[in-house]
């Protein structure tokens, strides 16, 4: 068993280059099995959850490699076409959005068979939203002994669909289900999160015809084929929250490189509140802890442009020591407090009652035996464990790695004292 170990208290200093975004490669991955030809994708990071999705597509016939591409070292490519259109029970589990192959392999072979997803466990996380769009769309389906067999007898149709919630997976398979189709599909109160747009982008180089993406509306005119192309992959805007977090907690100032600011516009004011200081540049961003953390008071979760579920728990790791009052409301998911007993052991102050958290910023955290529950919860931990005096051990890794590529190679570069062992 692997355990990070964290020196704290460890005030930042340096730079790192944030990796591509995980919410973004992994429906694009997905949807290369809409394509005919070759696709080279940039900046995929590498996260066992993109080793996940490579496997699927490897068991559905692709061929899906990791090597050097031109400038790139570490692209992967995809090739070939869907030999199956079954997924087993034991890769769906590993992730839940291994749950938008259900709308890419209908769009390419009017058939798909997979059962429910799973994911980390941040609530019941169901899949109604998707499969009613999908019945929309043409698409007959038959729910079985955990499993979800779905035809399209007359291939997909568009269709007016309005979401009830701008659900990031249901818009994805929408728009995946729908990419090759016949006729136009509107989305009402579609998804408006950034790895959309960079969905939507990627399909409309390999031609696609989509408008909206970023907006409530997002429209999708049916083509008769795809082809593949290369294509750079968005970085992680909750990467670079997190390591702002990171400095917000433990202090000194950084430089984050390849970062995506205009997507994290809506959580600067955030750090702002805390007394951050943060210098936005074209593609970077310096940020210089205050001297006196302060508490941001308020927090509510949000569909984008909202502040984000996936920032939460780091931003609470932060205000656990800022002083004042923070109160946290989670809309998004309803198990999504699962770091609070972990931020406890180290000294936090905090209580939940439902979906909302009071955090009474304390002077010192002290180190501590930790275990992530979740990827963003794990996440957290490292962001207190940085101003944690004394050390840290943080164990369930396996869910940390899911989203970041090596979160100890990118904390050390900004000069964290943390190491895996
Ligand atoms: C995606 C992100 C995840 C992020 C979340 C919200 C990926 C791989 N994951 O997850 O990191 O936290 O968006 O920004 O991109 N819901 C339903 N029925 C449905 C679908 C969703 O009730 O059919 C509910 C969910 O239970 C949840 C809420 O809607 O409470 C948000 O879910 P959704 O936006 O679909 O998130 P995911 O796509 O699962």
């Amino acid at each position: 068993m692997s355990v990070l170990v964290i020196e704290g208290p460890s005030p930042l200093c340096g730079e790192v280059v944030i990796h591509g975004a995980k919410n973004s490669a992994l429906p694009i991955l997905a949807a290369s099995v809409l394509l005919k030809g070759e696709t080279a994708l940039k900046s995929c990071p590498k996260l066992s959850d993109v080793e996940a999705t490579a496997k699927i597509l490897r068991h559905l016939g692709f061929k899906c490699v990791r090597q050097n591409y031109r400038d790139e070292k570490n692209a992967v490519l995809i090739s070939g076409y869907p030999k199956r259109n079954e997924i087993p029970h034991y890769m769906m589990r590993k992730m839940r959005s291994s749950v938008v192959f259900l709308g890419a392999l209908l769009g390419r072979t009017g058939e798909a068979k997979l059962s429910f997803p799973g994911g980390c466990d941040i609530g019941a996380r169901p899949i109604d939203l998707h499969l009613s769009s999908l019945r929309r769309l043409g698409v007959e389906i038959n729910e079985k002994h955990g499993c979800i067999i779905c035809t399209a007898p007359k291939g997909i149709i568009g269709d007016y669909i309005t979401l009830s919630f701008p659900s990031v997976g249901a818009t994805e398979n929408i728009m995946l289900a729908s990419a090759i189709s016949k006729g136009t599909t509107v989305i009402e109160n579609a998804a408006r999160e950034p790895e959309i747009i960079d969905l939507a982008n990627f399909l409309n180089i390999c031609g696609a015809k989509i408008s909206g993406q970023g907006e409530s509306t997002l429209i999708i005119e049916g083509v008769s084929s795809l082809y593949g192309c290369e294509y750079r992959i968005m970085p992680d805007r909750i990467v670079a929250a997190t390591y702002i977090a990171c400095c917000g907690a433990a202090g000194g100032e950084i430089v984050l490189r390849n970062s995506p600011n205009q997507y994290i516009l809506p959580m600067l004011s955030v750090f702002e509140d805390a007394g951050c200081v943060l210098s936005i540049y074209k593609n970077s961003i310096y940020v210089k802890a205050p001297k006196k953390l302060l508490s941001p008071q308020m927090i509510r979760t949000m569909p984008y442009p909202g502040f984000p579920t996936d920032a939460q728990a780091q931003v609470m790791a932060m205000a656990a020591l800022a002083e004042g009052t923070t109160v946290f409301v989670e809309n998004i998911f309803e198990n999504r407090f699962q770091h609070i007993p972990e931020l406890v052991r180290l000294g936090a102050k905090i209580k939940a009652e439902g979906k909302v958290a009071i955090v009474e910023g304390v002077k010192n955290l002290s180190g501590a035996f930790v275990k992530a529950p979740d990827l963003r919860a794990g996440a957290a931990l490292v962001t207190a464990g940085l101003a944690a005096g004394g050390i840290t051990t943080i164990g369930g890794l396996e869910y940390i790695d899911r989203g970041y590529e090596s979160i100890e190679r990118d904390v050390s570069m900004l000069g964290g004292k943390i190491k895996r062992i």
